[in-house]
């Protein structure tokens, strides 16, 4: 490992100090925010999030030509990733292959449904899980949205072929324990696959920092109304692993070929590894 920095267990948003505080901060924060995400997201990225997910789902092409693949996206969010993959299913999936993302903010989970079918959901909905994973009419299936905590997923063991998980995986109270959760739910042979910002290097690197960690988070807040998660974007990432660390943590959950893909510059970069 030749990363000088401390070696963190996870997210810590500030003011928590346990996994737990950190989970429900974190949990907190982007429920606080799914009203404003997309907008945010695509303007303070200049929509270049649109093809970092196109990208990654093009990875995972060969798995997701399968008829009957399994594939559950965590942390989904507003579910543009889950769509990303969908899209790329495109016509070889059918009523047997499933897509699925999971998130533990209510909230996000509201938002992915709202686009998946086209209308507004009713928000006394208390069920756990929107959507239906497979159609009756034996066409391709939409995705199914679940409410669930990424460290204790609802599923049995040896189930997906792919799992990915875009922009969310940082946000872990516990990298490795999400590591194994990903691998435990994984088949053998299944393949998983993280999207998440980076801190590109050089000149490049510096102009990003000043967007990143002085632009980026006032914009944020003033957009979103809400102090607090867009500075906690920049300090997240500050946080993460670097590659080399990231892949032997991968390597250490079980995963061969673990590989790392910079986008753009390094901004974001895609973690690869296979079960
Ligand atoms: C930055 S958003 C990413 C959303 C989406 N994947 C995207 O690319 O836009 C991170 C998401 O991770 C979710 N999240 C964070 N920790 C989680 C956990 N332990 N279990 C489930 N979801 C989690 C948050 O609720 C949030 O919706």
């Amino acid at each position: 490992m030749t990363s000088s920095r401390k070696l963190v267990t996870g997210a810590a948003p500030q003011g928590t100090n346990d996994a737990n505080s950190a989970a429900q901060a974190v949990r907190e924060m982007f429920t606080s925010i799914a009203p404003r995400y997309d907008l945010l997201n695509h303007l303070l990225s200049f929509n270049i999030d649109r093809v970092w997910w196109r990208r990654a789902a093009r990875t995972f092409r060969e798995v997701l030509s399968r008829p009957d693949a399994r594939v559950l996206d965590l942390c989904c969010g507003t579910g543009d990733m889950t769509f990303a993959l969908r899209r790329q299913a495109g016509k070889s999936s059918s009523h047997a292959s499933q897509f699925l993302g999971a998130d533990f903010s209510h909230a996000m989970l509201q938002r992915a449904f709202s686009k998946s079918v086209g209308r507004v959901t009713d928000n006394s909905k208390t069920d756990n899980s929107f959507g239906n994973k497979s159609s009756a009419n034996g066409r391709p299936a939409m995705p199914g949205w679940i409410e669930a905590d990424a460290l204790n997923l609802p599923f049995p063991s040896q189930h997906f072929d792919l799992v990915t998980s875009a922009f969310g995986f940082r946000n872990l109270a516990d990298y490795d324990a999400g590591l194994r959760e990903i691998a435990r739910v994984l088949r053998p042979g299944g393949q998983c696959g993280i999207l998440d910002f980076g801190e590109p290097k050089g000149a490049i690197g510096q102009l990003y920092r000043i967007y990143f960690k002085q632009i980026l988070p006032r914009v944020g807040t003033m957009i979103s109304g809400v102090r607090g998660p867009y500075a906690y974007l920049p300090a997240s990432v500050e946080r993460f692993p670097e590659p080399e660390e990231m892949l032997e943590r991968m390597r250490r959950a079980g995963f061969a070929e673990a590989g790392w893909t910079p986008y753009t510059f390094g901004i974001a970069g895609l973690y690869r590894g296979t079960k």
